[in-house]
C-alpha cells in the first residue's frame, strides 16, 4: 500500500523539474521464484553511470513492498555500511561508472489487492506495471526513459502454472526439481519497464496467425482461461484487422514473431501494452453472442487495436517521463478511432467519441482535477490517466490532421518513426516531426498542451443581400469562468446551408477544403471571413466533425437548428444540431418543472423526432443517436446550479411524451425491425438492433401492459445479450413483477459468469427508477457482490456514482454517503480504484446549497480517515481546496 507517513503531506512531482537519470540500465536478468506463499526475484542489472554525472554520485533505485534478501556489485556481497534500503528505494554510495548490480528480493503476490506489481487471479499470477508498478516487483529506476533489453527466467510449479510467459520471444524451457518448471524468456527490443510482463497459470490458448507485408508469419495467441475458450474467435480477428490496417494506414509492421494477449478477470484499467504480452481485463477479450452485446464487440474491436497500435506509439518510441503521457495515449486513441471509424461508420463512431467527451471530459474540465492533456503536476500519477489526456489528447491530434491533411499526418508520422525509433520523447519532439515534415509552424498549436479548461468559440454571421456576401465572424474566449489565456490555434470546420441546401463555397482566402466543407482557422482573438457569391441569407453548419474541442457559442433560432437537422450534408452536424434543439427544450421544461408550469412538449421538436424516424438516409445506428435525448449530466452542465431533481422530471416527461407522440411509427418500426435468423455481428444487424431497441425504450416508458409484454418477449425469447440486456433495461426502469422476474432469471441462468454478472449489477445502478438507491445498497451486500473485484465495484459504484446523477445525487443526501463507505471500505486494499470512485465527488460545487453541503460533509469525512491512501487523498484535497 502506498500509505503516506503520518504527519507527511505527499509531495507533487513538476514537469519543470525534470532530470534526466544519474545512471542507466542497460540489460535486465530476472528469475522468478513463484511460490503459494511469497516469490522471491532475483534481478541482475547491467547498470551504467552517465557520462554528465559526477563520480561518486549515489544510485537510487525505486522499490515498494520489498523484503532485500540479498545485493551484491559484481558478484560480490555489499557490505551494510555501503547500502541503505528504505521503504521506496535502495541507495548505494558510490556504486562505480559500470557495473553488475544483483539483488534478491521476495514479494507477496497472493496478498497484492492493489493489482499493481505482480498480483494473482483467478489462481494465475500476472502483473500490471504501467506506470509506477515495476519498483514492486524488483528494486528498479523505474521511469520510462530507462530502456533495457530483458532476459527473464520464470519458474514455478508445473501442474498448478503449466502456461509461463514473458515480454519476447521463449527461448528455452525445462523440467525442475519438485514437480517444477522454467521457461526462458528473451526480448530484443530495449524498452522501460513498466512494458515489463509476467503470467503463470492455468490457461487455454485460441491462436491464429497473421502475415506481415514483408512476408513474416507472427503468431498470435490470446490466453483465457478454460471455460473462456469459445469467447476469443472476435478478438483475435480484430487483432488481424489492427495488424493490416497499420500496415496499410501507417506503414507500421509488426516486429517480434510472436504477439500474446492473456485475458484477466481483476484488473484496474481496461488493457495494457506490455511488448508482445498484452494484458487484458477479460471484458475487453471475450465475447460470445449470447453474453456479449454489440457494445461489448465494438469495445473489444477498439482495445484490443489501441493495444496493438502502442507496439509503435508507446513502445517502440515511448514517453521521456510520464508528463507526457499524452504523446503514447492521446496518439494511440486517436489511431484506434481512426481504426473503428474505418471499421464501421465514421459518423456513428465520431458521435459516440464526442458524446463521451462532451460528458465526462468537458465535466473534468470544470471542476477541481481540471488539467492540461500534459499535466504540470501530480502526486499519483495513476490519477492522471484521465479522459483529458486521453480523449482530449486524441482530440488535439486530431486537430493537427485536419490542419495538416491525410497525407501530411502521414508524412509527419513516419519522420516521427525515423528520427525517434527507440527512443523515449517528449510531445514537443512529436509536434516538430509533425512540423519539419510538412514545413509548416505548429508552434502556437503547441500551447494547446498547456491549456487548461474547454475554450469558448463564438461565431456570428452577417449576410450582405446587395453584396451577396456572407462574413462569418469566429471569436476565441477562455474556459468560462478562468480568465486570461493564450490565444489558440483552432481549426473551426464550416459549411453554408442555402435554401435548397448546401453552397458551394468561395472564400476570400485560402483555405483546406474537402466538399462543401472549409476549415478556418482561428489563430487571433477574433477573425472574420467573408464568403462570396452567396445568393441567400445562409444557415452556418459550424465545427462540422466537431473539429476543436470547444464549447460553440451562437445565436441560431430552433428554426435554423430544425434546418440543420433536416438539411446538412454532414451526418455529424445533423447529429449535433438535433442535440442542440433537444438540449433546449430540455433545459426550458425542467425551467417549466421548477416554476410549477403544466409541462409540454415542444411540437416542432416532436415533428422533427419524428421525420429523423422516416428518414432515409440515416441508418438505425444513427436514427438511435439522434433520437436519444441528451443525458442527465450533459444537460446539467449547461446550468448555473444543476437542478437535478427537474431535470429528471424534464427528461422522463419528455421520452414519454415523445413515446406517446410518436406510438404508431414507433411500434412499426419496432415490428419492422424484428430479427430474421439467429444472432450476427455485422453493420446492418447491429444498426437494425440499435434501432429496435430503441424503439422498445421509448414505447416500454408508456407503462401500457401491452408494450411492457413486448420487453417481457424480447427478454425471454432473444439468442443474443444486446437484445436480452435492452430489454431487461427497460424491465428494471419499469420496475413491478416484470422486473423481478427479469432480473431473477437473468442472475439464475448468469451468476457464474462475471462478465454477464456486472451487467445485472450495472444494469439497476444506472435504473432511472425511484427505488434505485435501496436497491443498491441492497446489492452491496448481495454474495455475490466483491467490492475488490474491480468490474464488480464499477459495474455497481461505478454505474451509480458516475452515471447515475439523479439517485446518486438525491436530496437526501444517502447516496452520497453510499459511496463514501464504499471508497473508504476499498481505499485500503486498492487505492487506484478508490480513487476512480470518489472523484464523483468532484462536481461537488456545481450544485444546490444542500448537497454541496453533504457532498463536502462527505469528502471531508474521507480526507479526515488516517492512513488514506495518496491516490485518493490527491483526488479529495483538489475537491475541497478552494476554487
Ligand atoms: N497504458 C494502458 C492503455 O491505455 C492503460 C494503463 C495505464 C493501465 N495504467 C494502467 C492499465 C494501470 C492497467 C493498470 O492502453
Ligand atoms: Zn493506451
Amino acid at each position: 500500500m502506498t500509505e503516506a507517513k503520518p504527519g507527511t503531506a505527499p509531495q507533487p512531482i513538476f514537469r519543470k523539474d525534470y532530470r534526466r537519470p544519474d545512471y542507466t540500465i542497460d540489460r535486465v536478468d530476472l528469475r522468478f521464484e513463484l511460490g503459494e506463499n511469497f516469490t522471491t526475484v532475483h534481478a541482475s542489472l547491467a547498470v551504467r553511470r552517465m557520462h554528465d554525472t559526477p563520480a561518486g554520485a549515489p544510485l537510487v533505485l525505486d522499490g515498494e513492498n520489498l523484503v532485500l534478501k540479498r545485493v551484491a556489485i559484481d558478484g560480490r556481497e555489499l557490505p551494510a555500511d555501503h547500502y541503505v534500503a528504505g521503504p521506496t528505494s535502495l541507495t548505494i554510495a558510490d556504486p562505480g561508472a559500470a557495473f553488475t548490480l544483483t539483488t534478491v528480493v521476495e514479494i507477496r503476490p497472493q496478498d497484492n489487492l492493489e493489482l499493481s506489481g505482480l498480483y494473482r487471479s483467478s489462481g494465475n499470477f500476472c502483473t500490471q506495471c504501467e506506470a509506477e508498478g515495476f519498483r514492486r516487483i524488483t528494486y528498479f529506476l523505474d521511469r520510462p526513459d530507462v530502456m533495457a533489453r530483458y532476459s527473464v527466467v520464470v519458474e514455478a510449479d508445473r501442474a498448478r502454472y503449466p502456461v509461463l510467459l514473458a515480454n519476447g520471444n521463449r527461448v528455452e524451457t525445462g523440467e525442475l526439481d519438485g514437480g517444477r518448471h522454467f521457461a526462458r524468456w528473451d526480448d530484443p527490443f530495449p524498452k522501460p519497464c513498466y512494458l515489463f510482463a509476467l503470467v503463470a497459470g492455468d490457461l487455454r490458448c485460441h491462436d491464429g496467425e497473421f502475415v506481415t507485408r514483408s512476408g513474416r508469419t507472427v503468431r498470435l495467441e490470446i490466453w483465457v482461461e478454460p471455460d473462456n475458450i469459445d469467447r476469443c474467435a472476435h478478438a483475435l480477428r480484430s487483432l488481424q484487422a489492427a495488424m493490416r490496417w497499420d500496415e496499410d494506414t501507417f506503414g507500421r509492421e509488426y516486429d517480434l514473431d510472436i504477439y500474446m494477449i492473456v485475458a484477466v478477470s481483476d484488473f484496474n484499467m481496461g488493457a495494457m501494452e506490455n511488448k508482445g504480452l498484452n494484458i487484458f481485463n477479460a471484458k475487453y477479450v471475450l465475447a460470445r453472442p449470447d453474453t456479449a452485446t454489440d457494445d461489448d464487440y465494438d469495445g473489444i474491436e477498439s482495445v484490443i487495436a489501441h493495444e496493438y497500435f502502442h507496439n509503435w506509439t508507446g513502445n517502440r518510441v515511448t514517453c521521456r517521463d510520464w508528463f507526457q503521457l499524452t504523446l503514447k495515449e492521446g496518439l494511440t486513441v486517436f489511431r484506434d478511432r481512426l481504426f473503428s471509424a474505418d471499421m464501421g461508420s465514421p459518423a456513428v463512431a465520431r458521435i459516440g467519441d464526442v458524446l463521451a467527451l462532451r460528458t465526462n471530459q468537458f465535466a473534468e474540465d470544470s471542476g477541481p482535477m481540471a488539467h492540461p492533456i500534459r499535466p504540470e503536476s501530480y502526486i499519483e500519477m495513476n490519477n492522471f490517466y484521465t479522459t483529458t489526456v486521453y480523449e482530449k489528447g486524441a482530440e488535439v491530434i486530431g486537430m493537427m490532421r485536419t490542419l495538416l491533411g491525410a497525407a501530411g499526418f502521414r508524412r509527419g508520422m513516419d519522420l516521427y518513426f525515423e528520427r525517434h525509433d527507440g527512443q523515449a520523447v517528449t510531445c514537443d519532439d512529436f509536434r516538430a516531426a509533425l512540423a519539419d515534415a510538412n514545413g509548416v509552424d505548429l508552434e502556437q498549436f503547441g500551447r494547446w498542451y498547456s491549456q487548461v479548461g474547454t475554450p469558448v468559440v463564438r461565431a456570428r454571421g452577417d449576410y450582405d443581400a446587395a453584396a451577396r456576401a456572407y462574413t462569418l465572424t469566429l471569436e476565441q474566449a477562455p474556459p468560462r469562468g478562468r480568465d486570461g489565456g493564450e490565444l489558440l490555434h483552432i481549426p473551426v470546420a464550416v459549411g453554408l446551408l442555402g435554401p435548397d441546401g448546401p453552397l458551394a463555397l468561395r472564400l476570400s482566402e485560402e483555405t483546406a477544403a474537402s466538399g462543401d466543407t472549409r476549415v478556418l482557422e482561428l489563430r487571433e482573438r477574433s477573425r472574420s471571413f467573408r464568403f462570396e457569391d452567396v445568393p441567400a441569407a445562409p444557415v452556418a453548419s459550424l465545427l462540422r466533425g466537431f473539429s476543436a474541442p470547444v464549447e460553440l457559442e451562437v445565436e441560431r433560432s430552433d428554426a435554423d437548428l430544425a434546418r440543420l437537422m433536416a438539411a446538412d450534408p454532414d451526418e455529424f452536424s445533423r447529429w449535433d444540431a438535433g442535440q442542440e434543439l433537444a438540449r433546449r427544450v430540455l433545459l426550458r421544461l425542467a425551467g417549466d418543472v421548477e416554476a410549477g408550469r403544466e409541462l409540454a412538449l415542444d411540437r416542432e421538436f416532436v415533428a422533427a423526432c419524428a421525420r429523423i424516424l422516416g428518414d432515409e438516409r440515416f441508418d438505425g445506428s444513427l436514427k438511435a443517436l439522434a433520437l436519444t435525448l441528451p443525458n442527465e449530466r450533459l444537460l446539467g452542465q449547461q446550468q448555473q446550479v444543476v437542478a437535478v431533481d427537474a431535470l429528471h422530471a424534464a427528461r422522463q416527461f419528455a421520452v414519454r411524451a415523445l413515446a406517446r407522440a410518436l406510438r404508431e411509427p414507433l411500434l412499426a418500426v419496432y415490428k419492422a425491425t424484428a430479427p430474421q435468423g439467429p444472432y450476427r455481428i455485422e453493420r446492418a444487424e447491429v444498426d437494425r438492433r440499435k434501432l429496435r431497441n430503441l424503439a422498445l425504450g421509448y414505447l416500454v416508458a408508456l407503462g401500457e401492459p401491452d408494450l411492457i409484454r413486448l420487453a417481457v418477449e424480447q427478454f425471454e425469447l432473444s439468442d443474443n445479450m444486446t437484445d436480452s440486456e435492452a430489454a431487461l433495461a427497460c424491465l428494471i426502469d419499469h420496475g413491478g413483477p416484470e422486473r423481478d422476474s427479469a432480473l431473477a432469471r437473468f442472475h439464475a441462468r448468469w451468476h457464474k459468469d462475471p462478465l454477464v454478472l456486472d451487467k445485472w449489477f450495472a444494469l439497476q445502478a444506472v435504473s432511472t427508477h425511484p427505488d434505485t438507491l435501496d436497491r443498491v445498497l441492497a446489492l452491496a451486500d448481495h454474495p455475490d457482490f466483491n467490492l475488490l473485484n474491480p468490474n464488480r465495484a464499477r459495474s455497481l459504484l461505478g454505474a451509480f456514482g458516475l452515471r447515475n446523477q439523479h439517485q446518486f445525487h438525491r436530496q437526501d443526501g444517502r447516496g452520497h454517503a453510499l459511496v463514501a463507505d464504499k471508497v473508504l471500505a476499498l481505499d485500503p486494499h486498492n487505492p487506484q480504484v478508490a480513487a476512480r470512485l470518489v472523484a464523483a465527488f468532484n462536481p461537488w460545487r456545481r450544485f444546490d446549497a444542500a448537497r454541496q453541503q453533504s457532498m463536502r460533509a462527505q469528502l471531508e469525512r474521507i480526507a479526515a480517515q488516517p492512513g488514506l491512501s495518496k491516490s485518493v487523498r490527491e483526488i479529495v484535497d483538489r475537491a475541497l481546496a478552494p476554487a
